[in-house]
């Protein structure tokens, strides 16, 4: 059964929601599923924004076509070929062979290498710039480059007659759509933000610049309405989600406050962190978190980071090296380019510590972040004699979020 609503006047909703895959990416966990956003637009000329992954593909494609009621389909509009949203391309050129591939030209060679066998289709395609516009009828598509957020391929499109932006990956959340397709239909601040950190650090958290070069683009157009090809759309309170973007993107904490990640083989380490945690709470610090890295998927771990303005890493000294679930969330960390951080080390060895040292060397390549030089050093068991220095940590990391 076809599933669609119309979110402004003339534009459809003709996505759909994957509540079976279990990691997006095959990578990232995604327990409250995933939602594959793509619009028609109805005018004198009917355009479809984007298609969708092939998970969804015959829903998506029912959908399309109850949308259209029996009208030809003019334009494809691609913003991104990331198969979650190309998968159906070649779905599409097939079932509606008249129309017309609009992309910029950096997307063409993207889609020769994934459909060789619609070389015409593609040779025929519209190639777009920015500024370019599609007139479509009372509908005027201005089309937005935004390279790198997080393909080089991706572009925004913007609705004049309505305001609305179709953003492409930018201000999308992992998360299933029930049937209120808006933000300002759900608790977006309670259920979905924890996601659409995650989403954004993970997925396009390395991309932070051309993220705030986009931004700035956007800040010149009246947008009524954001658009994603993931999670909800918004129509309200657009200044609330774009300021989180905005943050997120220069890698500044959106909370003065402290999360603590810890590996641990045997509870140890664990306990020293935990240990740590209540004195942080005894001392008045507020919302501290805690995350065993053994447990919660490490995505959940760098979306703490973007959170949190200090960062407690807690490590046993494994193999002469780090713990790997502790390695692994610094290699994330490095190659997200988190900045602007404080960091407090735990480290554990039961007869040669050496992982605070460790956990610095890789800290060392992240800009603009401090390891405080108060560090907790246990030997097999954080033991009664050590308070003091228990204590000693704890008002180091509590002075970072209370200044
Ligand atoms: Fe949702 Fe970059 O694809």
């Amino acid at each position: 059964m076809y599933n669609i609503q119309t979110i402004a006047p003339d534009i459809v909703y003709v996505g759909a929601s994957d509540r079976r895959l279990a990691k997006f990416e095959n990578l990232f966990p995604i327990p409250r599923g995933v939602s594959y956003n793509s619009y028609v637009i109805l005018d004198e000329k009917t355009a479809l924004m984007d298609t969708a992954d092939v998970s969804v593909g015959a829903q998506f494609l029912e959908n399309v076509a109850a949308a259209l009621n029996g009208r030809g389909l003019d334009y494809l509009v691609i913003d991104h070929m990331e198969p979650d949203h190309a998968a159906m391309i070649e779905a599409v050129l097939l079932r509606w062979p008249g129309v017309q591939i609009v992309c910029n030209a950096k997307t063409v060679p993207m889609l020769k290498a994934f459909f060789p066998g619609d070389t015409a289709a593609i040779d025929a395609a519209l190639l777009v710039k920015e500024g370019d516009t599609l007139e479509l009828g009372k509908h005027s598509l201005s089309f937005v480059m935004a390279p790198m957020v997080h393909w080089p391929e991706v572009m925004m499109a913007f609705d004049t007659a309505t305001g609305t932006l179709f953003s492409a990956d930018a201000f999308g959340t992992f998360g299933a759509l029930g049937g209120s397709l808006f933000a300002d239909e759900v608790n977006f601040e309670r259920d979905w933000l924890d996601d659409a950190r995650r989403y954004y650090a993970n997925i396009v958290g390395k991309y932070g610049v051309q993220v705030q070069n986009v931004l700035k683009k956007a800040a010149g157009l009246a947008i009524q309405t954001i658009a994603p090809l993931h999670g909800p759309i918004w129509r309200k309170d657009l200044a609330w989600f774009l300021g989180k973007y905005d943050l997120w993107s220069r890698w500044e904490a959106e909370d003065k406050g402290v999360v603590v990640l810890y590996g641990s083989l045997y509870g140890n380490t664990a306990s020293a962190a935990e240990a740590v945690a209540a004195q942080l709470g005894a001392r008045g610090v507020a919302n501290v978190k805690v995350l065993d890295l053994s447990v919660a998927d490490v995505s959940e771990a760098v979306s703490e980071c973007w959170r949190a303005s200090t960062i407690v890493l807690a490590s046993p000294t494994y193999n002469g090296g780090l713990y790997p679930p502790v390695a692994a969330l610094l290699d994330d960390l490095q190659s997200l380019g988190l900045q602007n951080r404080t960091f407090a080390l735990i480290e554990n060895g039961s007869w040669a510590p050496m992982s605070a040292r460790l956990m610095s060397a890789k800290l060392e390549g992240l800009k603009n972040c401090t390891v405080l030089e108060t560090k907790l050093t246990v030997r097999g068991a954080l033991n009664a004699a050590q308070d003091a220095d228990v204590a000693a940590l704890a008002d180091a990391v509590a002075q970072t979020v209370k200044a």
